[in-house]
């Protein structure tokens, strides 16, 4: 009987400890009284944050920008080519209401972020990027990784290019849809990957390609 019982009680802590915290995001609007010439005009990149916390509204309506669904075909926001979508993307949050601080990864399908680590870890990431003080100081920071396998299985070498041409695309989606928001944000192409790599925790398969520090402007 008291083996049994302490065999129930492991297996409840191990649930515990293994439960992954989903986080369902806020839907997404899809119409703005910002015109998209107005986004275009606007768009600088901003380095300079106030210590504001963001929503999970404004996190919500970023991740849609960069990957969400808009068909049920499996349409994205952004083109990707013969649709196999080898981004992912990371959220590196320390500053969002009612969010506790930690790295996330953004599921499309659920429109859900799922918590991978614990902590608020932006100023590693500020220091894997060469120290960048916006990485660090920003409330929330975006990591958009490749797995260039899926394109070049397909495409062969010219797969790594369409990646590349991608990670464009996805990125000005996010700067965009920043300015439209009235946030502010800059594309971040230096850094060590594999520092990254370690913050995120992915293997060598996963290749960072930007990082995308979002706030509230000075
Ligand atoms: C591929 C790429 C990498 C970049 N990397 C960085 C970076 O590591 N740090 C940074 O502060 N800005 C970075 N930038 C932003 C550029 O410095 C900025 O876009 C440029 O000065 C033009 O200014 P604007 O974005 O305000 O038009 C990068 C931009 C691109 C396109």
């Amino acid at each position: 009987m008291l083996r049994f019982l302490s065999f129930i009680l492991s297996f409840l802590i191990g649930c515990q400890l293994y439960a992954e915290t989903v986080i369902d995001l806020p839907k997404p609007r899809q119409k703005s009284s910002v015109s998209l010439e107005e986004t275009l005009t606007k768009r600088r990149s901003v380095r300079e944050f106030s210590s504001e916390t963001l929503t999970l509204q404004e996190i919500s309506q970023l991740l849609w920008s960069a990957q969400g669904i808009t068909e049920p075909a499996g349409g994205r926001t952004a083109p990707s080519a013969g649709a196999l979508y080898p981004l992912k993307v990371y959220l590196v949050a320390g500053g969002v209401k009612n969010l506790a601080p930690g790295v996330y990864r953004y599921d499309p399908f659920k429109h859900q972020i799922i918590k991978i680590k614990d902590g608020d870890l932006r100023g590693l990431l500020s220091e894997a990027s060469l120290w960048q003080p916006w990485v660090r100081n920003a409330p929330v920071s975006f990591v958009i990784t490749a797995v260039y396998e899926i394109t070049t299985k397909k495409y062969g070498e010219r797969g790594v290019r369409y990646v590349h041409i991608e990670v464009g695309h996805v990125a000005q989606n996010m700067l965009l849809q920043a300015v439209a928001l009235d946030l502010g944000a800059v594309p971040v192409g230096a850094f060590y990957d594999s520092e990254v790599r370690k913050i995120l925790g992915v293997g060598d398969k996963e290749q960072p390609l930007y990082i995308i520090p979002v706030g509230k402007k000075r």
